[in-house]
């Protein structure tokens, strides 16, 4: 048995990212380089003087200023560059498997196409099986705080790109903009064979959450870290075994938890919950999914169950066909069963 320290053993471990906005990954750098080469202005004069506004205190004021960001992002190799880049930090980080969400809306709404964005993407994703050994998925996510017609608009673009696309999702500003507001796309969506994950219970109710299960039909719930205030929501969860893809910086940052020492994460884990750890908007949030691991780790103490528990989550809560997590639960076992490591 070989014994690391706690950041190696994480840092080997093979895992999967089920939570990760490819916007949210845009690293203050390469928007500048972008910027630059598209000849187009940042609010902001330098990479520290941006870093230096990266302070929320809540959902909403973060969405400010990615939203912002996003808006350097004009042409294919753009979207490509971006997303070649978190592929690079993923295999750093040994992701094996990663469920890639993007949001349409905030390119197709200032006059980007479609294809642009979507092409980009898919090209670095297969860049990445065939280079890196990394598979993935693509999350095509709506807009909560435009209505369902502009997400019936988007919708539109599947067609053309099924291929390319495994699942359907929401996100942006949660609170009075209930999952009920979406059940006809997202019906549609079921009707296509598409996966669903939604984001619900980071800052809204309980019956957000509820509403995305009976309404939405939803296979996973991104965060969900709310629904703990309802014993029955919490219950359901458990028994159907539906998949949380909590995001411990991203509630630290956003304030959705006051100190990782008080982060759910355990809890949801003693109640027999499907949670996962992932990054969410790692460019924003100081840190991708090994530092998440890593900082809650020393916050909660996990424990190597803890750890393997969480990663094995990830694998059977993935979009992928059993004989792929098959394989994924092998690399785990492989990594699992050789290695140890210390607290220090
Ligand atoms: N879009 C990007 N990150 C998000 C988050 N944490 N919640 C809602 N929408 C988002
Ligand atoms: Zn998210």
């Amino acid at each position: 048995m070989e014994n690391l320290s706690l950041e190696n053993f994480i840092k080997g471990i093979p895992k999967a990212e089920l939570h990760l906005h490819i916007e949210g990954t845009f690293e203050p750098e390469l928007m500048f380089e972008i910027a630059e080469r598209n000849n187009t202005k940042i609010d902001y004069s330098s990479v520290e003087e941006l870093k230096s506004a990266y302070n929320f205190n809540n959902l909403q004021e973060f969405l400010n200023i990615y939203y912002t960001g996003a808006k350097v992002l004009q042409k294919e190799e753009d979207f490509y560059d971006l997303t070649w880049a978190y592929f690079l930090k993923a295999k750093e980080d040994n992701i094996i498997h990663t469920e890639i969400m993007f949001d349409p809306q905030t390119h197709t709404e200032r006059g980007i196409p479609f294809d642009v964005v979507i092409n980009g993407i898919s090209k670095a994703q297969e860049k990445a099986k065939l280079e890196l050994g990394i598979t993935s998925k693509l999350i095509m996510s709506f807009l909560r705080h435009l209505d369902q017609n502009s997400a019936f608009e988007v919708y539109k673009n599947y067609e053309k790109h099924k291929e390319k696309i495994d699942a359907v999702g929401l996100d942006s500003s949660e609170v009075g903009n209930p999952p009920i507001l979406f059940s006809q796309i997202f019906s549609k969506a079921k009707n296509d064979g598409l996966k669903i994950t939604v984001h619900a219970g980071e800052e809204g109710p309980p019956e957000y959450v509820w509403q995305a299960l009976d309404i939405l039909n939803v296979h996973r719930i991104d965060h969900g870290n709310r629904s703990l205030e309802d014993v029955n929501l919490i219950n359901r969860i458990a028994q159907q075994q539906i998949a949380l893809t909590v995001c411990p910086l991203s509630n630290l940052k956003l304030k959705v938890v006051r100190d990782l020492k008080e982060h759910p994460l355990k809890k949801m884990l003693d109640l027999g919950i499907k949670v996962t750890v992932n990054s969410d908007d790692p460019a924003y949030f100081g840190g991708y999914i090994n530092e998440n691991f890593l900082a809650t780790a020393k916050a909660i103490n996990l424990t190597k169950e803890d750890i393997y528990k969480l990663i094995k989550n990830s694998f059977d809560a993935s979009f992928v066909c059993d004989s792929h997590k098959k394989q994924m639960f092998e690399r785990l076992e492989k990594y699992y069963s050789k290695t140890n490591f210390i607290y220090k």
